[in-house]
């Protein structure tokens, strides 16, 4: 079996596990190439639901494989980072499988443990600590919404080397969120280590609730952490238009938030094939007939589409809004500000800049006599001229 042959029936989890395999990738040549040590943390991590023998298709392989990679294309550059795992796991069976498999794990150290996450946060903390220049990469992936409440996770969030990736449930949060009874307003009081969450989405409906219900958990993030950028990325159910959950991404870096983007315009395309596929599998079994077009031809329901034009029209509004009302701003910020947004990617602010460049909105200042685009970490500028 081929390793995408083993999502079928999964396929959102496919999308997840390519942002975290190309966003590992990323992380591990970048940070590697500046920091001695990077410890990868799975604090829910399986093996779950895996078709795979080798268990190539779960969390802790697929980050493995990306950090030994990176490591050996590192060392050939002469630089030899530390690089770890902790890979935490409360079933015993599952642990011990997991354990098992990594027998062959390469050169970077592995260490399983079995309990519950919340309870290993200080175990986890101090040994990431206890190594200076140690870079954590934390990936919170569990089953509910329950088990990584915001007390106990504090001092992962801050972290000052340390980004984080959070799978939120959004299909069962947003069912059970304004439920009424009172063991559910305090799992959720935890969740966002807040009593007033639900006032933010009070009176919005549908999308805009969703959205907001998710800002609102971005936001308990950055605050608690004090991170740059916690941004989301939205996972589609395979067969239906509505979400089935989002990868919430923590950063103090513009570089590992454009690498975040990069990697969900990559993951984007693929969610796009596998949920053409399913829809169509879909539509076959219900007629008991088959179809001449392949899936890929026919394409998946417009779902994405109107999302991506949602999302990324609010963020050239915002870009646009906020050149005009600074007069000068670095292209840095303007890259900051399009890319807290969903589905919008670094070529998307160039095609806008591009556009309102040639109908006379704006001028691009500090380019080099070579210099065509603006980049990051440079002086470039953008000026307001309308
Ligand atoms: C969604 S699965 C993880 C999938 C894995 N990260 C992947 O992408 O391949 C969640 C896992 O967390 C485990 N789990 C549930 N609650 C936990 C907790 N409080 N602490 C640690 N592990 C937990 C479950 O047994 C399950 O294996």
């Amino acid at each position: 079996m081929n390793n995408e042959a083993a999502y079928e029936g999964r396929e959102a989890t496919l999308v997840k596990h390519t942002i975290l395999k190309l966003y590992v990738e990323a992380l591990a040549y970048k940070v590697g190439s500046v920091f001695p040590r990077i410890t990868y943390v799975d604090g829910f991590a399986g093996p779950w639901k895996s078709s795979m023998e080798n268990l190539s298709d779960t969390s802790p392989h697929i980050a493995l494989k990306q950090l030994n990679v990176a490591r050996e294309g590192l060392g050939r550059i002469g630089r030899f980072p530390e690089m770890s795992c902790i890979f935490i796991e409360k079933d015993p069976l599952l642990a011990r499988q997991l354990e098992d498999s990594l027998l062959k794990s390469g050169r970077v150290q592995t260490t399983v443990i079995t309990g519950e996450f919340e309870d290993h946060v200080a175990d986890v903390t101090e040994s990431l600590d206890a190594a200076s220049d140690n870079f954590s990469f934390v990936f919170i992936d569990p089953t509910g919404w329950t088990g990584f409440t915001m007390d106990k996770i504090i001092p992962i969030l801050k972290r000052r080397n340390g980004e984080v990736l959070i799978n939120f449930m959004t299909k069962d949060i947003k069912r059970f969120i304004d439920d009424e009874s009172s063991t559910a307003r305090r799992s959720f009081e935890r969740l966002y280590g807040s009593s007033d969450y639900r006032e933010q989405w009070r009176g919005l409906r549908d999308a805009e609730r969703e959205d907001a219900m998710v800002d609102a958990y971005c936001r308990r993030v950055q605050d608690v952490g004090g991170f740059a950028f916690v941004v989301r990325a939205v996972v589609l159910h395979p067969r239906q238009a509505r979400t089935h959950f989002h990868l919430i991404y923590a950063t103090r870096s513009i570089h590992g938030l454009r690498a975040f983007r990069d990697a969900e315009r990559k993951a984007m395309q693929k969610q796009e094939e596998v949920r053409a596929r399913a829809q169509q599998q879909k539509r076959i079994r219900r007629s008991g007939q088959g179809e001449l077009i392949p899936a890929v031809d026919l394409g998946a329901d417009d779902y994405y589409s109107q999302l991506r034009d949602r999302y990324s029209e609010a963020a050239k509004q915002a870009v646009l809004d906020a050149i005009r009302q600074s007069g000068t701003l670095m292209y840095d910020d303007i890259e900051a500000e399009a890319l807290l947004h969903p589905m919008t990617w670094q070529q998307d602010v160039k095609g806008w800049l591009k556009e309102w460049k040639a109908d006379g909105r704006i001028r691009i200042e500090g380019l080099g006599p070579r210099e065509r685009v603006p980049k990051l970490d440079s002086s470039h500028r953008i000026v307001w001229t309308s």
